[in-house]
């Protein structure tokens, strides 16, 4: 759309709505949100240049990823976007889950959540062109309200069953060498900084929700918004086209000649600020126990000064030394890859979505993370104040 005629469409819109900028302000808002969330769904930044022609993962796609192989390495299926026919088809056993075709077709009906398949008929058969992946790959689960793996989608909730090195390794295009560092890593984490450092110590897949006024964005705190780290990841990891400069990291890629991934960023931006952290469900925590949890974490638990304010961290004014990380000493330090060098407070809210917890997923549970802190810390906290602070934490 050109200027004027932005300005045509925000003068009808004014008179539709009676007059009033916020009005217009709101919709503008809604539309960038509307468009982020499809950026955030379904697009690839063009990174097909990487999972279809370097790593040739389509070829295994279609030869040997049948429904079950994926929904066992963590891939999701959006229920949403099946039509009533394969519906009834997978409840009644007639659309086979144990064929690479039946992938085909839900890639086609786009319904792989994270995965961008282009399936074109060759020879009167379906054939699996070209793959991509995007955001919601690692960012997105689902409600498994269908069957487990399969449900709506939820976007910005980590998934943690997701194995992306289990995934890469795939790939006929790696060494035998290169596909166990990629199968080392497990479910649930990716290593951001391998192929920029190669490095090889993967982190927790983190949730993209719940970061609306937090301005260190990352586990280390190396952006001030959202925009730097998607930039980032589209292009250094997804291998979209476009470019990421950091000078603190020595980093400077590009790929391709058209840039596919700037003018995308503040709409997907938009729509990441927009997703708030799920409240905990009821019944799956014990209510009193975290109203006392809640005076142990802000007393003698010590963890309000640096878990402060509504989203429960002090990112926007401090990031904290490695030492300040329940998950250090460890070798070699993901801080030290970092752009700062140093951790940022974890925000809380939706914790209870994500586990396991600090940036090594070390911590296995809540009780777990309470447990750490009292024994590290020298808390000196009783078995009481500890589970009734794992309590608070399952509450926010
Ligand atoms: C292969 C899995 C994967 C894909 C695909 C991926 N991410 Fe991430 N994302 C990660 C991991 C792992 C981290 C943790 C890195 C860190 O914080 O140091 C992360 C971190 C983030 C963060 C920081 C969260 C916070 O608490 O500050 C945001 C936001 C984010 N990703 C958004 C995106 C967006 C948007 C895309 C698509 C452009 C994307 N990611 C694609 C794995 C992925
Ligand atoms: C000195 C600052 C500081 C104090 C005090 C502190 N934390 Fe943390 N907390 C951090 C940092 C930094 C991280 C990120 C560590 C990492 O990922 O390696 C973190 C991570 C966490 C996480 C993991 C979140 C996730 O997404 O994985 C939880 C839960 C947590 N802290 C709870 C607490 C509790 C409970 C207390 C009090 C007993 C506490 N913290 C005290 C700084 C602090």
């Amino acid at each position: 759309m050109n200027w004027t005629m932005t300005a045509i469409a925000a003068a009808a819109l004014l008179a539709a709505c009676g007059g009033g900028s916020s009005n217009t302000a709101a919709v503008d808002q809604s539309a960038l949100v509307a468009q982020g969330r499809q950026i955030f769904r379904f697009d690839t930044f063009g990174d097909e240049a990487l999972w279809t022609d370097t790593l040739r993962i389509h070829e295994v796609i279609s030869a040997a990823v049948d429904p079950v192989t994926a929904l066992s390495v963590g891939l999701k299926v959006d229920a949403e976007a099946l039509p009533a026919a394969v519906v009834e088809g997978i409840k009644n056993g007639s659309v086979d889950l144990k064929s690479p075709a039946t992938t085909l077709a839900l890639l086609k009906l786009d319904a792989v959540v994270g995965v961008k398949g282009t399936v074109q008929t060759v020879n009167g058969k379906d054939a699996l062109v070209s793959v991509g992946i995007t955001c919601a790959l690692c960012h997105s689960t689902v409600d498994n309200s269908f069957a487990p793996g399969i449900g709506k989608r939820l976007d910005g909730w980590a998934n943690r069953d997701l194995n992306p090195g289990a995934i890469i390794a795939l790939s006929p295009a790696l060494t035998t060498a290169m596909k166990a560092v990629y199968n080392s890593w497990g479910k649930g984490k990716f290593d951001p900084r391998h192929n920029v450092d190669g490095g090889n110590k993967p982190v927790v897949i983190p949730p993209a929700f719940g970061l609306d006024g937090i301005h260190r964005i990352t586990l280390t705190g190396d952006g001030e918004d959202l925009a730097y780290w998607n930039r980032y990841v589209s292009v250094a990891e997804m291998g979209g086209l476009g470019s990421v400069v950091e000078p603190r990291l020595n980093l400077s890629i590009t790929h391709g000649t058209v840039d596919l991934v700037t003018s995308k960023l503040p709409a997907l931006q938009a729509y990441q600020l927009s997703l708030s952290a799920p409240a905990a469900v009821a019944g799956s925590f014990d209510a009193s126990a975290a109203l006392r949890g809640k005076i142990v974490f802000e007393s003698n638990g010590k963890c309000a000064s640096c878990h402060s304010g509504a989203s429960f961290t002090d990112a926007n004014s401090t990031l904290h030394p490695p030492a300040d990380s329940m998950a250090e000493p460890e070798t070699p330090s993901y801080a030290s890859r970092s752009a700062t060098k140093q951790y940022r407070t974890s925000p809380l809210r939706g914790a209870w979505q994500h586990a396991p917890y600090f940036h090594d997923g070390s911590a296995a549970t809540l009780d777990d993370v309470a447990r750490t802190y009292n024994t590290r810390r020298s808390l000196g906290l009783s078995a009481q104040e500890v589970s009734d602070l794992a309590q608070y934490l399952k509450s926010l």
